[in-house]
């Protein structure tokens, strides 16, 4: 449990969807940074053995219970997670969910689930921690976005606007916590290798994403989790209201069709480690 980074000692972290994914990688490295971490998963198996490594490893990681969902659920999870060290230094909303369909023919229920697990739940991780962090002296909070709330995308209007509506909450929280030095930061990761991800498309669609990044490949959870863990640390102690693109170079196009045959399409070595 050393690394050569402790960026996060004697600090206490919340991370939502701590169990899996973009979720499990940032508690990894929160611990391994030297946080006291609480992982709040609707998957409390997989939570609870991601805690029993990490603190086999001499971390301090402790797993909830908590579907976002079910909002008193998810507030007695949190309540229970500042209750574990009597503080909070930083919150990671990772926990959220896509689902797609044309705007003509989704019904609205859609989007208001996606509503609750994207946006209300983020709004209500804020609301919980912000009191504490405010008689504590300060914090940080990273809020999961996307690049799909950059652009318009046929086929995910649902997804999108929630992703686009957490980038203006949280410079609108910038500037109301600012004053109680409370940093509050979005991240928007392109495409990125989760075990979730990889089940759900096909190699062909992986391929197709590989050819529109720069680098030529998809995200690692564990690359997200470094800039996830900058935005959250005091390496970032003057960034607020921000939101940052981590997409391999996605973004950085606008897919113009006459300059992809004058590019040979070859993947950039992948990062190693967890
Ligand atoms: N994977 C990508 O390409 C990608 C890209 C941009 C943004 N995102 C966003 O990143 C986040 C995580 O994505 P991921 O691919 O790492 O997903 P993932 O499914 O691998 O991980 C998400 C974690 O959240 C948990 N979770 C899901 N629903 C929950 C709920 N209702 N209550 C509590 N926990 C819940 C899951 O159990 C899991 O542990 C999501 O908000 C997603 O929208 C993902």
């Amino acid at each position: 449990m050393t690394r050569e980074r402790r960026r996060f000692e004697g600090k206490v972290a919340i991370v939502s969807g701590g169990a899996d994914g973009m979720g499990a990688a940032c508690v990894r490295q929160l611990a391994r940074e030297g946080a006291k971490v609480c992982a709040i998963d609707v998957k409390i198996d997989m939570a609870r053995a991601l805690a029993d490594d990490l603190n086999r490893e001499g971390g301090t990681v402790a797993a909830f219970r908590g579907d976002v969902l079910d909002e008193a659920g998810f507030r007695k999870a949190l309540s229970d997670a500042m209750a574990e060290h009597g503080r909070v230094d930083t919150l990671i909303n990772v926990a959220g969910g896509s689902a797609s369909g044309l705007v003509s023919e989704l019904d609205l229920e859609v989007y208001d689930r996606l509503y609750r697990l994207n946006f209300r739940s983020t709004l209500i991780a804020a609301k919980a921690v912000i009191p504490t962090m405010r008689q504590t002296g300060g914090g940080s909070i990273v809020v999961m976005s996307s690049i799909s709330g950059l652009r318009g995308d046929p086929d995910w209007s649902a997804y999108n606007s929630m992703k686009a509506a957490l980038i203006n909450l949280t410079q609108c929280l910038a500037w109301e916590e600012g004053q109680h030095a409370i940093r509050v930061n979005a991240i928007c990761p392109g495409p990125i290798a989760s075990e979730r991800m990889l089940a759900t498309i096909s190699t062909e669609h992986a391929q197709e994403y590989n050819n529109a990044i720069a680098l030529g490949r998809m995200g690692h959870p564990s690359e997200l989790a470094e800039a996830i863990l900058f935005l959250a640390s005091d390496q970032a102690s003057f960034v607020t209201g921000a939101h940052l693109v981590a997409d391999g170079g996605l973004t950085a196009s606008t897919a113009q069709p006459t300059s992809w045959a004058k590019l040979p399409r070859k993947a950039a070595p992948p990062r190693t480690g967890d």
